[in-house]
């Protein structure tokens, strides 16, 4: 095992000039003009397994190519087989002008790694293959069958992965799946993510006139659609923080005092975060601590917000009209189907009859939760603690990877949320970037891991 830890340190900078060519590529699978870089990212990955030793192919799907690779496994011999996910699309750098250098011209700045997927999702998921490197090229025996997953449609909702897991369900059965594509309060305190929230996302178009007006000849006689638009908004939210729309909150399991008293625990300093965001202060539902409210609650929010004349000087029209693009995040046990229903209804009750109200759908994932107490979570526990040397904790995050629910209900098993971001990664903003610490120490977890998980089922199967 030494040999592997010291693979992964004496390797460190050839491991930092993969990932920068890796981020060099920019595969933003949002925007259909990005295709062929998907399709280069799809490749580059591949490539690199088969470098590394792994068994790789792509596979086809109506979407994105997935990535399928495995380690060389030994007959007669069964090994526990973990699926590792990861994802090789990244999230829309705009806008370019906050950037202080290019997206994807990734540059390191003291022990930072500055790019657009550096930290979401690429670095993450690039440590445990190093890692795996590391065991393949010294010659040491790996406790656990791999499976690699590397998709390219995570951050458009991966809309075509649960059927490719039906058609592959026999080749990818395995014990567990391990995910690193979620955060760590800072490299002191390494966490297993217990939760993450669901997600639905819809388009709200309003429409008015059949083209843009003189504001002077019409205005105050034809509705405004951007202001219809927003007038409708502003009633999804009431002054403390809660959602409007009749049975919102239907489904939603109330937490336990166990739980709030185990996320009390986790230091929190609103006065400095909302320092580090740059707002006057925080906001949020009343009667939930900030930790709850990201980690526990439902909401909505408006993501982009479109209508009218946007260049420069101003021009007086009545635009013709509005749109809006939400999503809500969603907890255990709202289903997001469910509540689509029930957004779509209460928008087209407020709806005035002076404007069309056009909904598009767009797509949704259930919220996940799992326990802490499996010999598998406790397992990464394990490896966690000695990988970070600190004292791992356990969170319910707010964000989504909506492949996770499905992992469990097409291959029947939990995953293990082992994330590597920092809180000021900058993921989905201007600047991300991967902390080098963090990838190193990232490399280790995946080294260990898989010692920590082999034993796990040994003695499950004695
Ligand atoms: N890495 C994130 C998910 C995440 C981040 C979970 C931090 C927990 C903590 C992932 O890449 C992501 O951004 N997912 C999207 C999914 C959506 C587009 C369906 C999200 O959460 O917005
Ligand atoms: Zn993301």
């Amino acid at each position: 095992m030494q040999a592997v830890l010291d693979y992964l340190v004496s390797n460190e900078s050839r491991f930092i000039a993969d990932l920068s060519n890796y981020v060099r590529i920019p595969s933003v699978s949002a925007q259909p003009s990005h295709a062929p870089d998907m399709q280069r990212a799809a490749e580059w990955i591949r490539d690199h397994c088969c470098g590394i030793g792994l068994e790789a192919e792509l596979h086809p799907t109506p979407g994105n190519p997935v990535l399928i690779a495995r380690t060389p496994r030994q007959k007669n011999r069964k090994r526990p087989h973990y699926l590792v996910y990861g994802h090789y699309d990244v999230q829309p750098p705009e806008p370019f002008e906050l950037w202080h250098s290019a997206p994807f011209e990734p540059i390191q700045r003291g022990r930072s790694l500055f790019g657009r997927g550096a930290s979401d999702n690429k670095g993450q998921h690039l440590a445990h293959l190093n890692a795996i490197e590391a065991y393949l090229k010294t010659g040491t025996e790996l406790p656990c069958d791999l499976t690699f997953l590397i998709e390219g449609e995570e951050e458009i909702g991966s809309n075509h992965l649960a059927q490719f897991l039906r058609t592959k369900r026999n080749e990818l059965k395995c014990d567990g799946v391990v995910i690193s594509d979620t955060g760590i309060p800072s490299l002191k305190q390494p966490a297993l993510t217990c939760a993450l929230r669901g997600i639905v996302a819809f388009e709200l178009k309003v429409i008015g006139p059949n083209r843009d007006l003189h504001s002077g000849l019409f205005g105050g006689s034809v509705d405004n659609p951007a202001l219809v638009l927003c007038q409708m908004l502003a009633k999804t939210r009431d002054s403390k923080g809660r959602i409007t729309i009749p049975g919102f909150y239907d489904e939603v399991v109330k937490l336990t005092s166990a739980e709030r008293r185990e996320m009390a625990k986790l230091p929190f300093n609103e006065r400095k975060e909302s320092r580090f965001l740059g707002v006057p202060q925080l906001f949020g539902e009343k009667g939930f601590t900030v930790i709850e409210q990201r980690g526990t609650r439902p909401t909505l929010e408006i993501n982009g917000l479109t209508s009218g004349y946007q260049g420069i000087g101003n021009k007086t029209i009545v635009p013709s009209w509005a749109s809006a693009k939400i999503t809500c995040r969603l907890v255990p046990d709202q289903k997001p189907e469910g509540l689509r229903k029930k957004i779509i209804q209460y928008l087209r009750t407020i709806c005035p009859p002076t404007v069309k109200l056009q909904i598009t759908s767009d797509h949704g994932g259930e919220p996940y939760h799992v326990s802490s107490e499996s010999p598998q979570a406790q397992a990464a526990l394990r490896a966690l603690r000695s990988a970070f040397g600190h004292e791992p904790v356990l969170l319910r995050e707010g964000g989504s990877i909506p492949i996770v629910n499905d992992f469990k209900k097409i291959l029947g098993v939990d995953t293990l949320l082992l994330g590597l971001a920092l809180p000021d990664d900058n993921a989905h903003s201007p600047n991300e970037k991967f902390n080098l610490d963090c990838y190193a120490k990232g490399m280790r977890l995946g080294a260990l891991l898989w010692q920590e998980l082999g034993r796990v089922s040994e003695n499950d199967s004695a």
